[in-house]
């Protein structure tokens, strides 16, 4: 089979391509890595070059040794990969350790992996464990309103998180586990990653203050849907804070317990503190 015909790979194309259409992929801004499962390997192996030399990731994945990943490449802009998805797009084989990478399709035109490469895989790493395996995509996005929150609210896990839940009735339901918050770091390398790594133990996204945002799931629609979500919520929380330093009413910690047992999901109770005053914005006091 063409890799071009896989499904996985017209599903991450659709995927590169609505994040372009949402304004999140300037210039070469974001990337996509999918871990690609075995029996998608095989239909396509007799496509794949060996020539390429074996180069180190930059971080460690002994989990991942002798996985097969579709990966953006470093400067490639989204809004071209899905015109020519042979020159933006590559795959790339871990070896035995999950020390190096090789790659074995695409780039047709020279190229590699992204920059934030080690981000990718070192959470991938976590999420295959936590979620025995049921993740496969990392996605990173520069969302513009999480990005401008990021500027004005406090950095911490607990104020994102209560903040946009309280934004929307649907986010409890979406990420019951709530979000992690890393503060500024110099990207593209493995310190971001293992930080940002570690927080995927117990989140599926996570915001790099300043920066943008990672999220983490099991198929292209369930990671999209994520960014989508919490970026709907910051655009809100983005809007209200326009109008006014006060919310007039909101949903209050009791609102978002009683969603608890109709949507079976369980929220924890760090992320609903009560506040000296429901009205204030943190941030706008
Ligand atoms: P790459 O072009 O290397 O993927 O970098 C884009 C980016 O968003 C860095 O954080
Ligand atoms: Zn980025």
């Amino acid at each position: 089979m063409r890799v071009l015909e896989s499904k996985f790979m017209r599903d991450f194309i659709n995927m590169v391509q609505e994040g372009y259409n949402q304004g999140w992929h300037e210039r070469n801004g974001g990337n996509l890595t999918y871990r690609i499962r075995q029996h998608e390997v095989e239909a396509i192996r007799d496509r794949f070059y060996d020539h390429h030399d074996w180069l180190p990731i930059g971080a460690s994945v002994p989990d991942l040794a002798g996985e097969f990943f579709l990966v953006t490449g470093t400067g490639q802009f989204f809004r071209n990969i899905p015109v020519d998805p042979e020159v933006g797009l590559g795959i790339i084989e871990l070896d035995d350790k999950g020390e190096n990478y090789r790659i074995v399709w695409g780039w047709a035109e020279g190229g590699r992996p992204t920059s934030e490469l080690p981000s990718h895989l070192l959470n991938h790493q976590v999420k295959k464990r936590v979620t025995n395996g049921r993740h496969r995509i990392i996605y990173h996005a520069h969302t513009t309103n999480i990005i401008a929150l990021s500027f004005v609210l406090p950095l911490s896990d607990e104020v994102f998180t209560r903040e946009l839940w309280e934004m929307s009735t649907e986010c409890p339901v979406v990420f019951p586990e709530g979000i992690g918050v890393v503060d500024w770091m110099v990207p593209g390398g493995r310190e971001i990653g293992i930080v940002t790594s570690r927080m995927m133990e117990k989140y599926s996204a996570v915001i790099w203050a300043m920066h943008g945002m990672f999220c983490s799931g099991a198929t292209f629609d369930e990671t999209f849907g994520l960014m989508h979500t919490i970026e709907k919520s910051a655009e809100i929380l983005v809007k209200v804070m326009m109008m006014s330093p006060r919310k007039r009413q909101t949903i209050t910690p009791e609102n978002l317990r009683a969603l608890e047992g109709p949507f079976h999901i369980t929220l924890d109770e760090r992320f609903l503190y009560e506040k000296p005053d429901d009205s204030i914005i943190p941030g706008m006091e």
